[in-house]
C-alpha cells in the first residue's frame, strides 16, 4: 500500500467545482488585489478562529517582516528565537538589520525552552519570535513572563499552527503580533502564496494595515515606510472556499495523530508529547529515533513517504555563519535535526494507510 508523505491533489480535486466557480467570479469582477474576496476571507478567518481582526497578506514571510518593522527592531538590537524552525522565522530580522539570537528548544515539544530563552536575554534584547512548531503551541505563560520582565515585543509565528489554542486563547494574540502562512502544504493552504497578520493591539493592527499598502491610508499619501504585502483576490476567493473545512481537517489530523500515538510501539522511538496547555493541530507528526536514516529507508521500502523537517538548524545555515554559533551551540535542536523524521499526516489519509505506517514502524 502506497502512503505518500503528502498528496495535495485529493483535497483540490474534492473542491474543484467550488474553487473554479469562485475563481471565475473573482476574474469576472476583476477583483485582483485585495478587494471583496480578501475582505470576506479576513472577516471569516477572524470570526472562525477567534481573532478580533485579521489582515491577509501575500505570504507567511511577509507578516513576519511587517511585524519586525512595527516592533521597530534596528541594527544592534537582538531578538531571541528558536534555531529549530523554517528559515522564514528570522528573515524579517535580517531585513530590518536586527540580530537573531538563538535559544535552545525543549526536547518534548520542539519549541523554545523558556529557561534557555531567559538565559539569552541581554541589555540589547528587544524582542522574541516564538514559533508554534508543527502545530504545537509553545509555553506562552513562561515566555510572556520573560517578555514582560524585560519589556520585549513578542511575535508569534503561527505558520504551522492555524486553529491552535494556548489555554483557550488562539495562538497569535497572546504576544504583540501573530503571523500565518497559507502556503499550499499548510493546514489551511491556498493555491499559491498567502499569509495573515493578527494582533490583539488595535494600533499594531492599524500600522500593519498601512504598511501592507505602501505605508498608506489614503492613496498616494505615505505617512510611514511600507511595502506591497497585499493578498491577491484569487487567493482570497480560494481561501473562502477552503476555510469552512478547516475544523474538520484539523480534527482528522488530530485523529490520525492519536492513532499514531496509540499504535507506535517501536523500542527507542520518541513520540511527540501532548502538553495539557494546548493541543497540537498536527501540521507535522514528527518522531525521533536514534537510527532515523535506517528507519526512513525501511519505510521507503514499504512505500511510505517521510520527510526531514528540519535537517539543519538555523545557526548552522551558511547564511547565518556570521553569527558565529557553530556545532554544539544548541545541542537539543541539533539532536532533533539529527534524529527526527516526519510521518505522513494529512486529512485525506485513510485509517488503513495510517495502520500500514504503524505496522511498518513497529516491524523495524
Ligand atoms: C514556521 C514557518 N514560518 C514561516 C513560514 C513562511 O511562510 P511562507 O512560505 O508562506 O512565506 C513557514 C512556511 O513556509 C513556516 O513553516
Amino acid at each position: 500500500m502506497k502512503v505518500p508523505f503528502l498528496d495535495l491533489s485529493l483535497q483540490h480535486q474534492a473542491l474543484r467545482a467550488p474553487a473554479l466557480a469562485a475563481l471565475a467570479a473573482t476574474y469576472d469582477a476583476t477583483r485582483f488585489c485585495l478587494g471583496r474576496d480578501v475582505e470576506d476571507f479576513e472577516k471569516a478567518f477572524a470570526t472562525t478562529l477567534g481573532y478580533p481582526r485579521a489582515l491577509a497578506m501575500n505570504s507567511g514571510t511577509s507578516p513576519l517582516h511587517v511585524a519586525c518593522m512595527i516592533a521597530g527592531f534596528q541594527p544592534g538590537d537582538e531578538v531571541i528565537t528558536t534555531p529549530f524552525t523554517f528559515i522564514s522565522t528570522v528573515w524579517g530580522l535580517s531585513y530590518v538589520g536586527a540580530t537573531p539570537v538563538f535559544a535552545d528548544i525543549e526536547a518534548g515539544t520542539f519549541n523554545l525552552d523558556p529557561e534557555k530563552l531567559a538565559a539569552a536575554v541581554t541589555p540589547r534584547t528587544k524582542g522574541i519570535i516564538v514559533v508554534h512548531l508543527f502545530g504545537q503551541p509553545a509555553r506562552m505563560d513562561e515566555i510572556m513572563a520573560v517578555a514582560r520582565r524585560h519589556n520585549l515585543f513578542v511575535i508569534e509565528d503561527c505558520a504551522q499552527a492555524v486553529g491552535a489554542r494556548y489555554r483557550g486563547t488562539p495562538v497569535g494574540i497572546i504576544g504583540d503580533a501573530g503571523t500565518f502562512s497559507f502556503y499550499p502544504t499548510k493546514n489551511l493552504g491556498g493555491c499559491g502564496e498567502g499569509g495573515a497578520f493578527v494582533s490583539r493591539r488595535e494600533e499594531v493592527h492599524t500600522r500593519a494595515r498601512h504598511i501592507r499598502v505602501h505605508g498608506s491610508d489614503r492613496r498616494y499619501h505615505h505617512d510611514i515606510i511600507g511595502g506591497n504585502f497585499r493578498m491577491d483576490g484569487f487567493q482570497g476567493a480560494l481561501l473562502n472556499v477552503k476555510l469552512p473545512h478547516l475544523a474538520a481537517w484539523t480534527a482528522r489530523r488530530q485523529t490520525i495523530a492519536a492513532r499514531y500515538l496509540a499504535g507506535i510501539k517501536l523500542a527507542d522511538v520518541i513520540l511527540p508529547t501532548s502538553p495539557d496547555y494546548g493541543a497540537s493541530v498536527f501540521h507535522q507528526f514528527t518522531i525521533r529515533h536514534p537510527r532515523r536514516d535506517a528507519l526512513r529507508e525501511h519505510l521507503a521500502k514499504h512505500e511510505i513517504g517521510t520527510d526531514l523537517i528540519y535537517p539543519v538548524p538555523l545557526h548552522l545555515q551558511k547564511c547565518y555563519a556570521g553569527l558565529g554559533r557553530g556545532p554544539g551551540s544548541f545541542p537539543v535542536a541539533e539532536q532533533a535535526a539529527a534524529n527526527c523524521v516526519s510521518l505522513p499526516i494529512f486529512p485525506e489519509l485513510t485509517d488503513a494507510q495510517v495502520d500500514h505506517v504503524i505496522q511498518a514502524i513497529n516491524a523495524f
